[in-house]
């Protein structure tokens, strides 16, 4: 894949000259990053405006003997400057063009600025709340995760990386990082192969397909061995098998975190574990430590090293930077603009989910409102990732007085974040009684999820909880809204709060969306893109999960055409020996795809175009069609998401319980009939079958039934036969 220009460098390199292209160095003080840049350093971290960045690659171009141009990376995670909701609110918004439009002017931001490469998507499955880093993701959803992936590497690439408005993908953490034992951050992954490959691996599969420049080594285990030392799935899956011929980069200190991994003796042994493995980039502290010995052939392959150097200079090239690696300082966007704030509020209001509502929303010209809790005066909207350069956000009081100056907007917190302090709670309880309408602004502080940032106890932090409650004890009509970066526990007051509205981390125009969907100018119709458990000790709590041979369930509140299909069987719940917790509720409080929205909406039977396929065509490429309408019955313009889920009723192995394989959100206004289409074919309706002899995506003949609808409760099924023999399968059968 490498151009003349790459191969001709790469033939005239010195291994010293390798070296300095197999790494890219933190964020070091100015006058340092451009000695290490002369000194052959190929990649820094963008050096904070476009005039520091063209000064850099003044001294990569012009001080050096190759004049090789620099890769400039950047964590560009939920946008640059303007900054969009957390990842987490972005899958909650159902909506792929919204996330590739919003990764579009993070690209286009950080690229004016001479970034040229960021760390984003995140595409780690995460099923465990208590992991601080599932605010970077997508959620519990592979095919969820899948798309969001997809959508923002087309997003951050566009169609030519060299374009002014593009950047570098990099799709991490590869692998399992989102299943660490415990939800502990850099814990390890004991995965299964079957769980590997049908979910953790998938998202990436589907990074890969849509042309990610680059993957990043992820700092667990997988089965013992750490990602940064992983040949099998940096080189033989991810190269190898998939063909993916971009940049693996690592994580910061990855390889020198081998050490302490317990599987390399010292930094030297690590780099060659790492690059032998199939690592192409490091990130982190290693420069002036390591000498070009590192590199010497009895060591490393040097075929290794020119492939690891031929794939780091290939995307210096395909991103343009051979021909101009200067951007035009006067064109830095440095503030957002009103294009890029009316779009972040949009995304942030599309992200808002309706958990549970009792008409207190959108809010009916009330005279006088309370606003209390520690979100009510907050400017913390921001959502773990950002950094000191993005533009700041406003406050929801702030933002209120501004839009209603008629109506009375009291302020009282009551409570903050964190402490014990609960003094304030009485004048807030005083004054709800006086204000017509109550909105309690609670949640979880930025700093509370993203990396590093795991919590066992997974309830509202401080004593948020007991302002609820009070707040409920007066009959004051009330709406909770909260804003934190994962699945929380809301057991404790859930019961007493007939209203809430779950809004995640915005971003900044958070406050403006929030207002938005108060007033009733925007539609709260996001869906739950993760379960919320019901206590920590449910953790994990996902809908997808494997069928187990004594499933408890609880039939009797089900609609008539889920209670027939598996999901929840007949009424069993008081039998012993069923998988369930003795103390507590099945299933989770909130499960993945709940929410509703200010429209109400009547659906027709899902009809399927054909009943029976035979196996060698859906091997071949055959599509069905499902479709179903769905009518607005509301006065008003609302939004609907409809999803579809597979059930594979007898397969090889156990199946998930479903898998939601389509989804899609559309616009009706009132009184609007629309007919939503979605296409199955192989891809929807296999897995991969895994033994020994390794892996294989395959079709199983049989019944399978697909259930269509709004939520996971509210689907209704159709039955598909797939007719014909498994002759694939019979060779990995366990
Ligand atoms: O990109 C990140 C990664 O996700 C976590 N560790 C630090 C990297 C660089 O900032």
């Amino acid at each position: 894949f490498a151009s003349p220009r790459v191969r001709a460098l790469v033939d005239e390199m010195t291994v010293a000259e390798k070296l300095g292209q197999l790494q890219i160095v933190f964020r070091p003080r100015a006058d340092d990053a451009a000695k290490l840049v002369r000194e052959g350093i190929g990649s820094v971290f963008w050096p904070r405006s476009a005039a520091a960045t063209n000064a850099l690659q003044r001294v990569a171009v012009e001080e050096t003997r190759l004049g090789v141009p620099l890769l400039v990376g950047l964590d560009v995670i939920h946008g640059q400057r303007t900054i969009a909701p957390v990842p987490l609110a972005q899958a909650a918004s159902f909506d792929p063009v919204t996330v590739e439009r919003l990764a579009r002017l993070a690209a286009t931001e950080a690229r004016s600025g001479g970034a040229n490469w960021t760390f984003s998507p995140m595409l780690d499955v995460s099923r465990d709340p208590r992991w601080g880093r599932a605010v970077e993701g997508f959620g519990e959803d592979v095919h969820l995760t899948a798309e969001m992936g997809r959508a923002m590497v087309r997003g951050y690439q566009g169609a030519s990386l060299a374009a002014p408005d593009a950047i570098a993908a990099t799709a991490k953490h590869f692998v399992a990082y989102g299943q660490p034992e415990g939800g502990r951050d850099y814990d390890a992954a004991d995965v299964s192969e079957h769980r590997l490959r049908n979910v953790h691996l998938e998202p990436f599969r589907a990074a890969v397909d849509a042309g990610t420049a680059s993957v990043m080594a992820s700092f667990n285990t997988v089965a013992g061995r750490p990602m940064h030392a992983n040949r099998r799935l940096l080189t033989g899956v991810l190269k190898e098998e998939w063909g993916f011929d971009g940049v693996v980069v690592g994580d910061a200190d990855g390889v020198r975190n081998l050490i302490p991994h317990g599987v390399a003796a010292d930094l030297a042994d690590a780099v060659r574990l790492a690059y032998s493995a199939g690592l192409d980039i490091e990130m982190g502290g290693t420069p002036g430590e390591l000498d070009p010995s590192v590199l010497a052939p009895e060591r490393l392959a040097p075929a290794r090293i020119d492939d690891a150097v031929t794939r780091v200079l290939a995307l210096k090239e395909a991103l343009g930077l051979f021909d101009d690696p200067y951007v035009p300082e006067a064109d830095e966007r440095i503030e957002p603009t009103d294009d890029s704030r009316r779009m972040v509020r949009e995304a942030a209001a599309r992200a808002c989910v309706l958990l549970k509502n009792d008409g207190t929303l959108p809010l009916r010209e009330p005279r006088r409102v309370l606003l209390t809790g520690p979100y009510a005066e907050s400017t913390d909207h921001l959502g773990a990732w950002t950094q000191s350069f993005a533009a700041p956000a406003r406050s929801i009081a702030d933002e209120l007085r501004e839009r209603r100056p008629e109506v009375d907007v009291r302020v009282v917190p009551g409570v903050g974040f964190l402490d014990d302090d609960v003094s304030g709670i009485a004048d807030a309880v005083a004054a709800a009684r006086d204000a017509d309408v109550v909105v309690l602004l609670a949640g979880e502080p930025s700093s509370l999820s993203g990396e590093a940032a795991s919590r066992s106890d997974l309830r509202l932090p401080g004593r948020q909880a007991d302002l609820i409650r009070a707040i409920a004890a007066t009959a004051t009509p009330f709406a909770v809204v909260l804003e934190n970066g994962r699945p929380l526990v809301v057991a404790d007051w859930i019961d007493d709060a007939p209203t809430v509205l779950e809004a995640w981390h915005g971003g900044t125009e958070a406050s403006a969306a929030i207002v938005d969907v108060l007033l009733g100018d925007a539609d709260p119709a996001g869906r739950l893109p993760m379960s919320f458990p019901r206590s920590a000790g449910q953790v994990p709590v996902y809908y997808a999960h494997e069928r187990t041979g004594r499933p408890a369930a609880t039939g009797g509140t089900l609609t008539e055409t889920s209670a027939d299909v598996g999901l929840h069987g007949p009424d069993n719940v008081h039998e012993k020996y069923t998988s369930k917790y003795l103390d507590l509720e099945l299933g989770p409080q909130f499960a993945f795809g709940h929410g509703s929205g200010y429209a109400s909406f009547a659906h027709g039977r899902p009809r399927l175009d054909r009943e029976e396929v035979a196996l060698g065509e859906v091997e071949g490429g055959a599509r069905l069609t499902i479709t179903i309408d769905a009518t607005n019955t509301s006065d008003r313009r609302g939004d609907e998401v409809l999803l579809v889920f597979v059930e594979d009723v007898v397969a090889s192995i156990a199946p998930p319980v479903r898998r939601l394989v389509a989804f899609e959100r559309r616009t009706l206004d009132a009184g609007e009939t629309a007919t939503f289409s979605f296409e199955i074919g192989e891809r929807e309706l296999g897995f991969w079958a895994t033994d020994a002899a390794g892996a294989r995506f395959a079709v199983e003949p049989g019944l399978f039934r697909l259930h269509v609808g709004p939520t996971l409760e509210r689907t209704q099924a159709v039955e598909l036969r797939v007719s014909g023999r498994p002759a694939s399968i019979t060779t990995l059968e366990g």
